[in-house]
């Protein structure tokens, strides 16, 4: 079901936090450098907040504890995932969403599927866990969308040409850690063709799902159109999934687009789909 493009949703399953780590909580706030508060898996260095001292210490220790919980959730529940499973970034996200002014393309209020300008995933998925541990109540508003096929099909006919002196170009300056493939052209030009057309974000029926403190849910975000238009308070642990484990490869994005644009796109082990 998760591959199919189901939300698990686990509504009663919190992060407990202790009395310092709720005063924390409460008084973090974003340095202005990033959208979120996130900690980095390999180096643990926290980046966005505005904490300092004890109070930083005390959230890197709730971030790494969550990254550990969630790694536990989802190794348990999907065995089969294990080998080809890394853990990457995990974040806090303290800010009222309803409130945030932003540009279009960083405008997670939009619809859209997930795709990382500077990391190229190659095929490699984007699995989410979030948990809304918001000390008053409040709830995380997602509005989520079409099929990724219903999606796909919508933006797929204003697709420009590949670009392979681009992609070569923003390797060679560090723009992004590795190739940007075809595969991770097509998902930006979606999540961005998407984001900028708002008669489609009027018009497209989705559904409105609240997510209450308190409750987890886990969504291949690269996959499930989402939007999340209300809430503050939330953790979230992205994980990058091998296309190699996956139980149905055939309900990838790499493989619907492979079918819709009728080409053969290889993932980053050149397996192809
Ligand atoms: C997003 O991935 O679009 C944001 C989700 C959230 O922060 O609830
Ligand atoms: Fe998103």
């Amino acid at each position: 079901m998760l591959e199919g493009g189901a939300v698990l949703l686990f509504s009663a399953l919190p992060f407990l936090l202790t009395n310092a780590e709720t005063s924390v909580v409460c008084a973090a706030g974003l340095d202005g450098s990033a959208k979120n508060i996130s900690l980095d898996p390999v180096t643990h260095q926290c980046k966005g907040s505005s904490l300092t001292g004890a109070e930083l210490e005390t959230m890197i220790g709730l971030l790494k504890r969550f990254a550990s919980c969630a790694t536990t959730l989802v190794e348990g529940l999907f065995p089969a995932y294990a080998e080809g499973l890394s853990c990457a970034r995990t974040s806090f996200r303290p800010v009222e969403i309803a409130d945030r002014r932003t540009s279009w393309r960083q405008d997670d209020k939009r619809l859209h599927v997930d795709a990382f300008p500077s990391r190229p995933m190659q095929g490699r998925r984007i699995l989410r866990v979030f948990t809304n541990i918001d000390p008053d109540g409040a709830p995380r508003r997602w509005r989520i969308g079409p099929t990724f096929e219903a999606y796909a099909q919508q933006f797929l006919p204003s697709l420009p040409r590949a670009n392979p002196g681009k992609t070569w170009l923003l390797e060679h300056l560090g723009l992004t850690k590795g190739r940007r493939s075809r595969y991770d052209e097509i998902m930006l030009f979606l999540h961005d063709a998407a984001k900028r057309d708002l008669d489609w974000q009027r018009g497209t029926p989705a559904d409105d799902v609240k997510f209450g403190s308190g409750c987890t849910w886990i969504v291949f975000t690269d996959q499930v159109p989402h939007a999340a238009i209300a809430g503050r308070n939330a953790l979230e642990q992205t994980f990058y999934i091998d296309p190699a484990v996956l139980a149905r490869p055939e309900t990838a994005p790499l493989a619907i687009l492979g079918r819709l644009c009728g080409t053969v796109m290889t993932t980053s082990k050149g397996l192809t789909a």
